[in-house]
Parts: structure tokens; C-alpha cells; sequence
């Protein structure tokens, strides 16, 4: 494959669980070269214990202020941003906060990977490290999450990847195309 010049500016992955966020990072991050940051895992070893856990004895609302704490920590320190800037991978809920959503879009080219729920229904079947979905109807609460955080994604968007069909090559090659174009940084707006 040809070589993909890496944008100077992060590119920042969103969308519902089972979206294939981690996934699309990692070939995104081969392709383009860019180092590959995922939320989730940074939060679990800061705390020391992964997300069902911190769910469980710290509370969802800890939760989502440690994920801002975090973006305000992605989108004021240096290293993050120009010849080093990442890929990096949200949890789904990060766009309930109206602060996140807005430092999501001044952090870098946001893509939303908006995939159907019926396939995010598949794709999270065996997963048990996703607190919102353990011991419940998966296909209620991702319907209900779809409908409440849809328009939250749409806010957030530089790019709405609509991917249920696409295979990851497709995906990544869209998103990397669709970087080139971007107008960077400097057209970022806060
Ligand atoms: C969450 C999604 C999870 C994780 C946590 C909460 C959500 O990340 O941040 O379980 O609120 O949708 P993934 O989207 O990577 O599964």
C-alpha cells in the first residue's frame, strides 16, 4: 500500500459501543503511523482497575468526570498535538458531557462511526467488560442509546462514517482520505 502521510492533528474516533472504535484505531494508526491512544484503557490504569470496576465501586458519574479530566489533559498538553498527535479511541458515552463535546471538536478531526444496532448487537455478544450492558436486554438499552446520544454524535462530527457495511479497510482508507482534506488545526473550531 502506498504510503499515507499521518495528519498533524489527533484523530478522534467516535460513536456507540461495538462501533469498532478500537479496531479502526489500531489499522488506522498502522496505516498512517500515528500513535494509537485509547480512553478507556488510559482510565483503567490510572485507576488501577478496569471499567466494570470502576463502574461498580466508584460510580458512573466518577466515571465521566475522570473522562474529562482526561480530554482536558489530551487537549492542553503539546505532545498530543502536531508531528506526535494520535489516534484516539472515546469511550461511547464521552459525548454526553455538553464541555466534552466541545473539547472533542477543538482536540482534532472528529469521526463518528455510526454503525446500525442490530450489528452492534453482534458485535458486543461477547464482550462482559461493558458495564451499561451486562445482565440486560442489549438490544433496549443500545436502541435507547442510539436515540439519545445519536444527535450528540451528530453535534460532534467533523465526519459521520455511516460503516455497518463497510469492511475496516474501507473504513480506514475513507477516514484517511477525508483527514487530507481537513483544513487542520487551525480550522478546528473550539
Ligand atoms: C461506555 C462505553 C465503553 C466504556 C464504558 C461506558 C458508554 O466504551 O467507556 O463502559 O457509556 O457507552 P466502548 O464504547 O469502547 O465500549
Amino acid at each position: 500500500m502506498a504510503e499515507v502521510p499521518a495528519s498533524n492533528f489527533p484523530i478522534v474516533l467516535i460513536g456507540l459501543m461495538g462501533c469498532g472504535k478500537t479496531t479502526v484505531g489500531r489499522e488506522l494508526s498502522k496505516l498512517l503511523g500515528m500513535p494509537f491512544l485509547d480512553m478507556d484503557t488510559i482510565i483503567e490504569e490510572q485507576i488501577g482497575k478496569p471499567i466494570p470496576a470502576i463502574f461498580h465501586d466508584e460510580g458512573e458519574p466518577h466515571f465521566r468526570a475522570l473522562e474529562t479530566a482526561l480530554l482536558r489533559y489530551l487537549l492542553n498538553e503539546e505532545e498530543y498535538h502536531g508531528a506526535g498527535a494520535p489516534i484516539i479511541s472515546t469511550g461511547g458515552g464521552v459525548v454526553l458531557r455538553e464541555e466534552n463535546r466541545a473539547i472533542l471538536r477543538a482536540l482534532g478531526f472528529c469521526v463518528w462511526l455510526n454503525v446500525e444496532v442490530p450489528t452492534l448487537i453482534a458485535r458486543t455478544a461477547r464482550s462482559n467488560n461493558r458495564p451499561l450492558l451486562a445482565n440486560a436486554n442489549r438490544r433496549a438499552i443500545l436502541e435507547k442509546l442510539s436515540a439519545e446520544r445519536g444527535p450528540f454524535y451528530e453535534e460532534t462530527a467533523h465526519l459521520r462514517l455511516d460503516s455497518t457495511k463497510m469492511d475496516i479497510n474501507t473504513v480506514v482508507n475513507h477516514i484517511a482520505a477525508a483527514v487530507r482534506d481537513f483544513p487542520g488545526e487551525d480550522g478546528i473550531e473550539a
